[in-house]
């Protein structure tokens, strides 16, 4: 073994491998960053459009116009995620992947900018603007990052890396928690300081996607440039022999090519697809519906609520629990598979959600309650990022193969982006109609997804793309023909080669 090269789940993670899934990443992590951190400043936010109105109009702004504007700057970032998320099956297969990531930062500099020079120009537009090209290219970065590192990541470590681009959101979320603190950036003078910062991970990403490879995948199966690809898998693997892996994807590719190429609209009406397609949008969902972002929105208020004397430290605890235990996910998504970790994380949600409505429901009367809510809290975070948090993301780049792959992506992170939002609009006004019976609801949501995914979600583990959609044909199929018998002999033929690659990277 060269040095510096280190082994991981029997497979090699080379220095290229290693700094492309970090820089694909570094998206992940300025979405996370742009999701936490409009929660810390608000009052502060809410003052300067109130000075800025002040000084356009001459007298304070009216409460209610207040509040729509603040509204409409947290919104917004949605609907520019929505709209991107469902541009990204086409952006990424005319410009490729790494370009097509290469240019998305042009948006997040014009966002971040426009964003940081708010207060010095007098403007709320700039703000409101600024959150919405940030949303875009937040909506293309939930796209364009899984399925990127999806596609360079070695079979037995496509789960493991899928996991980082969570990892990294999770990361972002904290950081800017931390750095929203009113001793640090949240304060009056240096808030726009704490929005600009979104530039930082923008500019080191465009400094190093140049000395990433694109994704061989694409190379070889969308634009037939063999030569290209194999030398990319070439810096990727580390070996020189990389035969064997350029088999596989040609093979993927003659299957590919006896069906037409998928548009968003096909992917809806084929059979073929209509099972995956339907697990990746409930994946979705279940992320998005399970109330996570409600706790996170609003995480404050439930602290205070449970009586923690300073609940921005609650919050940021609540964070740390986010990233501990998405590396725990990490190790684990190779060993246990994505469908029991998947069920185990809503089970685990299911239960702290009913415990965390039974707490505060008691909390008037027996005060010891509190501490129970908030264990109740860090526990549902902890489920949440064993499973539902990062298996969607890579899970939908993992149930198609090329061909279908980015229109899939697309309609997966649409459906997110628009649960996102709906949960944001809803939240609080049901939140007042229900008490803290809220979260009730989410549980039986959760129930509904962990009975789904029990009948409907099959295992990816360890399995290629090709093996994952011979699976969905054969079942859409249901035993028409005796079709079977030629695809097992397929499946048997990948086995082996899958036999001759572990061997090859023991030796
Ligand atoms: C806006 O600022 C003025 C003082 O300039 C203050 O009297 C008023 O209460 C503020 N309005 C809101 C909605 O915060």
């Amino acid at each position: 073994m060269p040095a510096g090269f280190q082994q991981l789940g029997g497979e090699t993670v080379t220095g290229t491998l290693a700094l492309s899934v970090f820089t694909a990443v570094l998206g992940s992590l300025e979405f996370g960053y742009n999701i936490g951190v409009i929660n810390a400043p608000q009052k502060i936010i809410e003052e300067e459009y109130n000075a800025t109105w002040v000084y356009r109009y001459g007298n304070p702004i009216p409460s209610g116009t207040l509040t729509s504007l603040w509204s409409l700057s947290v919104a917004i970032f949605s609907v520019g995620g929505m709209l991107s998320s469902s541009c990204v099956g086409f952006v990424s297969e005319w410009l490729g992947r790494r370009k097509a990531m290469l240019i998305n930062n042009l948006l997040a500099f014009i966002g971040g900018s426009l964003m940081g020079m708010c207060k010095l120009c007098r403007s709320f537009e700039m703000m409101i603007l600024g959150r919405f090209i940030i949303g875009a290219y937040c909506g293309l970065a939930s796209g364009l990052t899984p399925m990127y590192v999806g596609e360079i990541a070695p079979t037995s470590l496509r789960g493991a890396l899928g996991t980082l681009h969570q990892l990294a959101i999770v990361t972002g979320i904290l950081i800017a928690q931390i750095l929203g603190l009113e001793s640090l950036l949240g304060s009056e003078h240096l808030w726009p300081v704490l929005l600009g910062l979104t530039v930082v991970p923008t500019v080191l990403q465009m400094a190093l996607l140049p000395f990433c490879p694109e994704s061989p995948r694409f190379l070889c199966i969308i634009r037939c440039q063999d030569h290209q690809a194999k030398n990319g898998l070439r810096r990727l693997t580390g070996r020189q022999e990389v035969g064997d892996m350029l088999a596989e994807m040609k093979d993927e590719k003659r299957k590919m090519d006896m069906e037409r190429k998928v548009s968003i609209l096909e992917l809806f009406r084929s059979p073929l697809y209509r099972q995956p397609l339907m697990i990746s949008i409930m994946l979705q969902l279940s992320q998005q519906l399970s109330g996570i972002n409600a706790i996170f929105y609003y995480s404050t208020r439930i602290f205070m609520t449970a009586g923690v004397a300073s609940p921005v430290y609650a919050t940021i605890g609540a964070g740390v629990v986010n990233c501990a235990f998405t590396v725990v996910s990490l190790f684990l998504i190779e060993k246990t598979g994505r469908r029991t970790l998947h069920m185990l994380g809503l089970a685990g949600m299911c239960i702290c959600a009913i415990v965390m409505t039974t707490a505060l429901a008691l909390l008037d009367s027996v005060p010891s309650m509190s501490y129970i809510s908030m264990l109740a809290i860090f526990g549902f975070v902890a489920f949440f990022e064993v499973g539902p948090g990062p298996i969607p993301w890579f899970f939908v780049a993992e149930l198609f193969s090329q061909g279908p792959r980015p229109a899939a992506m697309a309609v997966a992170g649409c459906s997110n982006w628009t649960a996102n939002f709906i949960i944001g609009m809803c939240f609080q006004y049901v939140a007042d109609l229900c008490g803290p019976y809220v979260f009730l609801i989410f549980a039986a949501l959760l129930l509904i997804f962990l009975i789904f995914t029990f009948f409907q979600v099959p295992e990816t583990r360890g399995k290629t793309f090709d093996q994952i959609s011979a699976n969905f044909q054969r079942q859409s199929m249901g035993g028409m023909l005796d079709m079977d018998m030629g695809m097992d002999m397929d499946m048997d033929k990948t086995g082996t080669e899958l036999d001759c690659l572990a061997e090859a990277s023991i030796n």
